[in-house]
């Protein structure tokens, strides 16, 4: 197989920059990759992290998922307009109160992670029916499998785009092109930094007392003891992902993070749904101590098996 092209989100941090320089420094050099960022004012972090790959495997380019023009004018600039691998990555986060929230900020939320990844698939989809070949992987999440409180909107999205891309892998399927979603758990980038940001800037008055208090004293401590009990890097989501685009077979699910698939696990464990409920009520409301100390253990395991 010749060199792959490959276009990428959402580049200018966290998992998209990582994803984009694991494949542009790829030894056996199976990849260009078309790095994009809405603002090219961000490029310098992706420059250094590309070193020599810079303008020879890999060319950043302008692209706003939430801007139908921007995409077509990235994707019209390729040679013969060819993606052989779309990377959606572009994604923003929310979490807080449903009360706090407004119907704009969650619309602006969907634009960007369900109707971006949408945007994009439009776009590059026909010419992959066309040449019968290609790959459609999207960064997910678990939340996409499992709701979280506090992360009603933003689960939303990901269930969103999970249904569409299960949906439209079968007949993509019929025209050789593989659809794969990248779940990951916590992963330590600019994501978490801007929502724990937003969150403690929020305003909690338009929600009663117990629930404010819920959200800032026993949700923001928990998520945060997760993040860092179990969160992984984006280097080592990005290496997952290319082990995805590399795969004879590429699975139509990947998750990343071992360690939080018990609670996914639940999910399918029982389809009343009861099971995961109670998990996570219990879990978050009434465990604390037993929570804490599973973190403890989990957080051992990891740095084990991270030294191997
Ligand atoms: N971090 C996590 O814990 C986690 C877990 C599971 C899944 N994910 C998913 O992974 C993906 C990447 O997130 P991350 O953790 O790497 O966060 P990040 O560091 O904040 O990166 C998000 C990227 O998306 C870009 N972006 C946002 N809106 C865009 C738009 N309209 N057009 C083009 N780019 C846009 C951001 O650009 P700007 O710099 O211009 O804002 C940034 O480059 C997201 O889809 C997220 O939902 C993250």
């Amino acid at each position: 197989m010749g060199t792959r092209r490959v276009l990428v989100t959402g580049c200018s941090s966290g998992i998209g920059l990582a994803v984009a320089a694991r494949l542009a420094k790829d030894e056996l050099k199976r990849f260009k990759v078309i790095a994009t960022m809405r603002d090219l004012g961000k490029r310098m972090a992706l420059e250094k992290a590309a070193g020599d790959s810079l303008n020879t495997n890999l060319e950043i380019k302008q692209l706003d998922a939430c801007c139908e023009a921007s995409i077509r004018e990235c994707v019209n600039s390729l040679p013969d307009r060819r993606v052989d691998i779309l990377v959606s990555n572009a994604g923003v986060g929310m979490i807080g109160p449903l009360e706090c929230q407004s119907i704009g900020a969650m619309k602006e939320l969907f634009d960007t992670n369900f109707f971006g990844m949408a945007r994009l698939v439009k776009e590059v989809l026909p010419d992959m029916k066309r040449r019968q070949s290609g790959h459609i992987v999207v960064m997910s999440s678990v939340m996409g499998i499992q709701g979280l409180l506090f992360n009603d909107v933003y689960s939303a999205s990901k269930f969103a785009v999970e249904g569409f891309c299960e949906s439209l892998a079968v007949q993509a399927m019929k025209f050789n092109i593989k659809t794969t979603l990248v779940e990951p758990g916590p992963v330590v980038t600019e994501f978490e930094r801007k929502v724990y940001e937003d969150a403690e800037k929020m305003d909690l008055s338009e929600t009663d007392e117990e629930t404010a208090k819920i959200f800032r004293e026993v949700y923001l401590p928990y998520s945060k003891k997760i993040f860092t009990s179990l969160g992984q890097t984006p280097e080592d989501v990005a290496e997952q992902t290319v082990n995805v685009i590399t795969a004879e077979e590429p699975p139509l699910r990947h998750q990343t993070n071992r360690l939080y698939m018990p609670m996914t696990a639940l999910k399918h464990a029982d389809p009343t749904g009861r099971l995961p409920l109670d998990a996570f009520y219990k879990m978050i409301f009434k465990h604390d101590a037993v929570f804490s100390a599973t973190l403890g253990l989990l957080r051992m395991v990891q740095r084990r098996v991270g030294k191997r």
